[in-house]
Parts: structure tokens; C-alpha cells; sequence
């Protein structure tokens, strides 16, 4: 389980310090997420990025479309700081809690890469969206499906031998596969008043290190991020030497050419905010 004092804190620093790292771990879904989020997309639109961390996703709708005013909320302060440094004023970034946004009407458009399954309560949340949507704004955002179906996370932890962690779905609390079932997605997105939701398939490689260092950059993003982290962090120094050697021993085996990638799939949701209030 990972929720929003994880991502004010430890999660959202290490994050925070990898963004490079992460951002080519989600390379290969951002095409297909960016045609989404800018499929008939409105002349001087207002779009918000929730969960933006290190605001790649503003970053690239601000460069595709000069015309719109991008903001990206985003609970870690690291990882907004991290943003605004690398935004350089083509979008505005700051420290909000998207579950309890305020200001109605405020977007056009409302985008996340990964940004919203970490709510606790995941229907008021997405009502606090919706209201702060405009009529017939939408709401488009990737999530992971199943944890059997997202190797880097598998993978990672049986190397490690440990537990991966809860169920997939709203049983397992919120965290990376949280919004993993979709009919839980669909009722959810109902309940907050969503319409016309639909989830596209998408799988893709998650690149974990690529170039020369490729098993280097793998491990040293995988020990920050993700299953095996977390186990890293809570084994007694004595045994993390050894739980860095397995890793790497799994990333060497991965390696593929210049490149240590692992599976992943998502979903890519849209719906949309109906005229009449819901
Ligand atoms: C998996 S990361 C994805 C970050 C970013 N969208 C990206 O693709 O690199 C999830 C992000 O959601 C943010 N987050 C989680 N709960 C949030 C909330 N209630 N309000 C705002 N941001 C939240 C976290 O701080 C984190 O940056």
C-alpha cells in the first residue's frame, strides 16, 4: 500500500531524486497517453496534470499546444520543486492535494500519468474532480492493470524473494494497482459522476536502464523504486549487499542489447464530465 504520506515523504523523494530514471521507465506508454489527453483538445484549453511529480506530462501537452495553460498539483513538495526547475515557466506546478480540489469549473481537461491511485477515498476524490472539470471537460489517465500482468514489479521481488504486496483493486488500498480492475474503475468514475467511460488496453516495455550502463542504471533505479525498494530499505544492513547482488544479477539476465526492460500494462481511461450536474 502506498498513499499520501508515502508520497509527501519517502516515495515522493526518492521520485523526486529519479525523475529521469522514471520518466524512461514510462517512455514507451507516453505516446499513446498524450494522443489521448490531446484528442480534441480546445483552442486556449485549461488542462491540470493531477499527480504530476515531475511534471513530464505538462511539460510535453505545454510543447505540443502553445496555446494552453498547463498546471500540474502534485502532493510531494520534492517532487514539484524537481518540476518548476525543469518547467522553466511553461507550465505552473504546485503543491496540492487533488482529492480535495476546490474551484468549480476551473479545467477543460484533466490528465494523469499514473497520478490517481493513491486516494484513499477514490469516489470523493473523483467528484472533487469532476466539480472542478467544466461540462464536457474530460478526464484522461493511465493506471496499471493487473500486478501479474507488470513484470517490473513481479520480477523485481522474486529475485528478492519477497512478497509483492496486496490484492489488485480497491481491496489492496491505494497504490500502483489500486485502479487495476476495471469494472472497480468503471463504478468508481460512475459513482463521482463520470461519464462515458471507457479503458484502452495498452502494454509496454518498461524501460528500467538503457545505454552502456544499462544493468547499472536498472539497479540503481530499482533499488529507489517500486517492490524491491521497499525491501532493500527494510533488510538489515547486513543482508542488503546481498539483495543488490540479486538484483543485479536479474537486471544482467534482462539485459537485452543496450537495453534492461521489463513488462507493464495499463490502461488508459477517459470519461467525461456530463452537462447537466451528476
Ligand atoms: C506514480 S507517481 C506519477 C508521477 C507523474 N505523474 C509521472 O508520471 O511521473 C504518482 C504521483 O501522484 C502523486 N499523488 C498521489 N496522491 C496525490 C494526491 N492526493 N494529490 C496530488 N498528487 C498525488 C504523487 O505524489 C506522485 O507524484
Amino acid at each position: 500500500m502506498t498513499g499520501g504520506a508515502d508520497w509527501r515523504a519517502r516515495v515522493g523523494d526518492a521520485w523526486a531524486a529519479e525523475w529521469l530514471r522514471t520518466d524512461r521507465s514510462f517512455a514507451e506508454l507516453d505516446p499513446a497517453l498524450l494522443a489521448a489527453a490531446l484528442d480534441g483538445l480546445g483552442e486556449g484549453a485549461r488542462v491540470l496534470d493531477v499527480g504530476c511529480g515531475a511534471g513530464a506530462t505538462s511539460l510535453a501537452i505545454a510543447a505540443a499546444r502553445r496555446d494552453v495553460a498547463v498546471t500540474g498539483v502534485d502532493l510531494s513538495a520534492a517532487l514539484v520543486a524537481a518540476a518548476e526547475k525543469r518547467g522553466a515557466g511553461r507550465a505552473t506546478f504546485r503543491v496540492a492535494d487533488a482529492a480535495v480540489l476546490t474551484g468549480e469549473a476551473a479545467y477543460d481537461r484533466l490528465v494523469s500519468r499514473h497520478g490517481v491511485m493513491f486516494f484513499d477515498d477514490p469516489v470523493s476524490a473523483f467528484a472533487a474532480l469532476r466539480r472542478a472539470t467544466a461540462p464536457n471537460g474530460r478526464i484522461v489517465f493511465s493506471c496499471f492493470r493487473a500486478r501479474a500482468l507488470n513484470g517490473w514489479a513481479t520480477e523485481p521481488a522474486a529475485a528478492l524473494g519477497v512478497e509483492t504486496g496486496g490484492a489488485d483493486g480497491q481491496a489492496g488500498g491505494p497504490g500502483p494497482f489500486a485502479f487495476a480492475l476495471a469494472g472497480e474503475v468503471e463504478r468508481i468514475l460512475a459513482d463521482a459522476g463520470w461519464r462515458d467511460a471507457r479503458g484502452e488496453v495498452v502494454d509496454y516495455d518498461y524501460v528500467a536502464g538503457d545505454g552502456a550502463d544499462a544493468v547499472d542504471e536498472a539497479v540503481a533505479l530499482l533499488r529507489r523504486i517500486g517492490p524491491a525498494a521497499r525491501a532493500i530499505a527494510d533488510a538489515p544492513r547486513d543482508r542488503q549487499g546481498e539483495l543488490l547482488e540479486r538484483l543485479a544479477a536479474l537486471c544482467a539476465a534482462k539485459r537485452s542489447e543496450n537495453r534492461v526492460a521489463f513488462s507493464a500494462a495499463a490502461w488508459i481511461w477517459t470519461a467525461r464530465n456530463p452537462e447537466e450536474p451528476a
